[in-house]
């Protein structure tokens, strides 16, 4: 079955970022979010960013209107009911997802593949929520999602071939290049990239060095366009913080101990940018 409209559950970073990129190549979206003004905040985001495409003349002032009208913004989510496949970008918390698979199961038609942006959680575990474990796979892209290439496909155990061709061909129509990975806490990116972010936090919490030290050694010797504290920062301490305990909890190894400057920074509310405050402030 052709896919023409995608449901998207979270109107965040995340999933304003996925709405975007849908909307630009052609596709129609209901974006589902808990509250108006979670919807309202999303859309500004999309149109903002579109601009910057205008500008930078990848698009068309036209492009930027066709695209925010194929957005459609709902609260209700049985209005995602005629969607042809849903991507959920909801908050990276097991309980979240667990009530969205379920309800998305009950009320979805029964081929309908139902995809997670998670960043670490089992796509097995959420799979076996639902009725349809063969239609369930993990889409993680990387933020900001207009601009980085990757998607990260995640193969549950029980996800069939035609759902992972199905998603690995969407991803390439979003002009992503996907690659396949199979289901383990972190996958590959997170289970790569964090520990690398938390070995920088210990490095500043022992006084090491500071964090401008650490990114500056990052960008200029090993070409990272963002050091890893300012990373930290812009993807969240909290979301690190979470992925750290997923691997933590899911591997076993103390190499996955999160660093305690992080949870002491997260207790304090500093989240990094979203906050204003992480290793840098933000105005
Ligand atoms: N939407 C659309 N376009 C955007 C954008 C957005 N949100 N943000 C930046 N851009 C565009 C800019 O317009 C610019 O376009 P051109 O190349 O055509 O000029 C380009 O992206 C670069 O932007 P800037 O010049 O403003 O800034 P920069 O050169 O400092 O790049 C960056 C910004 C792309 C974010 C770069 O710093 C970068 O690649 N950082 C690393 C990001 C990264 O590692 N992301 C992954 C995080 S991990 C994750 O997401 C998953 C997880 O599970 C935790």
């Amino acid at each position: 079955m052709a896919i023409q409209r995608v449901g998207v559950i979270g109107a965040g970073t995340m999933g304003n970022g996925i709405a975007h990129v849908l909307a630009r190549c052609g596709f129609n979206v209901a974006l589902c979010d808990v509250e108006q003004r979670f919807l309202d905040r999303g859309l500004g985001t999309i149109a903002k960013n579109l601009d910057r495409e205008v500008a930078k003349n990848k698009i068309t002032a036209d492009d930027k209107v066709s695209t925010l009208g194929r957005i459609m913004a709902v609260v209700d989510r049985a209005k995602l009911a005629d969607c042809d496949l849903v991507i959920e970008a909801a908050t990276e918390r097991f309980e979240v997802k667990s009530e969205i698979f379920r309800d998305l199961d009950r009320m979805m038609r029964p081929g309908v593949i139902l995809a997670s942006n998670t960043s670490s959680i089992s796509i097995t575990k959420i799979g076996a929520l639902t009725g349809r474990a063969d239609k369930v796979i993990g889409m993680h892209f990387f933020n900001p999602v207009p601009v980085m290439k990757l998607v990260e496909v995640i193969r549950g155990l029980a996800t069939s071939e035609t759902t992972f061709e199905t998603v690995r061909e969407l991803a390439v129509k979003l002009e992503k290049t996907p690659v396949e990975v199979n289901d383990a806490p972190g996958f590959v990116s997170n289970r790569v990239l964090m520990p690398l972010l938390n070995e920088a936090m210990y490095a500043v919490m022992e006084g090491v060095a500071t964090a401008e030290a650490v990114d500056e050694v990052f960008k200029l010797g090993m070409a990272h366009p963002m050091g890893p504290l300012t990373l930290a920062d812009f993807i969240g301490l909290d979301v690190c913080l979470d992925i750290m305990r997923v691997m933590q909890e899911g591997l076993g190894d103390p190499k996955y101990r999160p660093c305690p400057l992080l949870i002491k920074m997260v207790d304090a509310g500093w989240l990094g940018r979203k906050s204003g405050r992480g290793f840098y402030t933000y105005s």
